[in-house]
């Protein structure tokens, strides 16, 4: 297989997550029609079951780990956000147990979540090697699998199930725009949604201050974050991986790029206008549609920037609270 994932993997995804998941609604906004002057719809993953489309592919994991190897009696992964509280209710719901390396310094708000969920979550030191080796210790004692938050292809196969939704709900969708981390997402959506409808285009959202996907495409080659980025947009701190990376290179049509207030701005625009509970890393979407580059982009890629119909992934919408003043300022 050319890539980890294909059209396939995602359609048999939808068959099995399909009675676990919410198809969430595909809203308008006039707001942001106005402000872009193009069709915007936005798919409200924020809705989705635990928050974020992150339900998705942990629930095509869990499924098929269970049926696929019975062996297998629990999952272990080393996110400290939306992929931890994904895994703990999938793994419940897939009556498997669920073990989540969280660092010692993570939000008690999303200790609570994923221990809500079921899960045992193992405390760690703040860096990315312990929470690799805390995986890894955890896995080798218990006997876990490791569920990984964007390499895993099951768990791209299972976020490649929102550009089924998207085009079923509006085949007429011209482009998608979606926050790029490790790249599960957007290289679910793109393999999904070009099997369907090979001519639309994907656009990919990242802050300035962790351009690994535009760098990455711009020399065409794999290029990590030089350090670990800062941004507000704390689900797309993560680079591109070596699984997703062959998709990303193959099958995103642009990367646009966002300052930190664009990030803000676009997020408090959808609390406020769109009435959506979002948080900055869907916000980051929106900031790349509503900023000059998008149309510069649309001319690159469809000849001009006449009003088109684009959806715009609402990734999720876990936010902590207490960070709601920090956001405002
Ligand atoms: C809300 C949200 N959006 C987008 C992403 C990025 O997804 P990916 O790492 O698959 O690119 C994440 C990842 O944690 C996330 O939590």
């Amino acid at each position: 297989m050319k890539y980890c994932c294909n059209a396939n993997a995602v359609r048999s995804a939808m068959a099995r997550i399909r009675p676990h998941v919410h198809n969430t609604p595909l809203m308008t906004s006039q707001t942001l029609n106005e402000m872009t002057g193009h069709n915007v719809f936005l798919k409200t993953e924020n809705l989705q079951k635990t928050g974020s489309f992150k339900f998705r592919g942990a629930m095509n994991a869990a499924l098929k780990m269970k049926s696929e190897r019975p062996e297998v009696d629990c999952l272990v992964t080393d996110s400290s956000g939306n992929h931890g509280q994904a895994l703990a209710l999938a793994a419940k719901k897939a009556n498997l147990g669920c073990y989540v390396v969280m660092p010692n310094n993570s939000a008690e708000c999303k200790l609570e979540s994923v221990r809500g969920y079921g899960a045992t979550v193992v405390s760690c030191e703040p860096s990315e090697i312990d929470r690799q080796e805390g995986a890894r210790e955890v896995g080798a004692k218990h006997g876990a699998e490791y569920v990984s938050a964007s390499q895993n292809p099951d768990v791209i196969a299972g976020q490649g199930t929102i550009g089924l939704e998207i085009l079923q709900q509006n085949p007429n969708i011209e482009v998608i725009v979606a926050s790029v981390g490790g790249g599960g997402l957007i290289s679910g959506i793109a393999t999904a949604a070009k099997d369907l409808k090979p001519e639309i285009k994907i656009i990919a959202a990242e802050p300035e201050i962790a351009n690994d996907c535009f760098l990455s495409k711009r020399s065409g080659v794999l290029t990590a974050n030089a350090t670990f980025p800062t941004t507000i947009a704390d689900g797309v701190r993560v680079s591109v991986g070596e699984n997703t990376w062959p998709m990303v290179r193959d099958l995103v049509d642009d990367v646009i790029t966002v300052q930190e207030d664009e990030i803000k701005a676009a997020t408090l625009l959808a609390w406020q206008r769109c009435k959506l509970v979002i948080e900055p890393t869907a916000g980051l979407a929106i900031a790349a549609v509503l900023s000059d580059k998008f149309s510069d982009s649309l001319k690159r890629l469809l000849g001009d920037d006449k009003p088109t119909n684009v959806a715009i992934v609402i990734c999720g919408g876990n936010i902590d609270f207490s960070a709601i003043p920090k956001l405002l300022l």
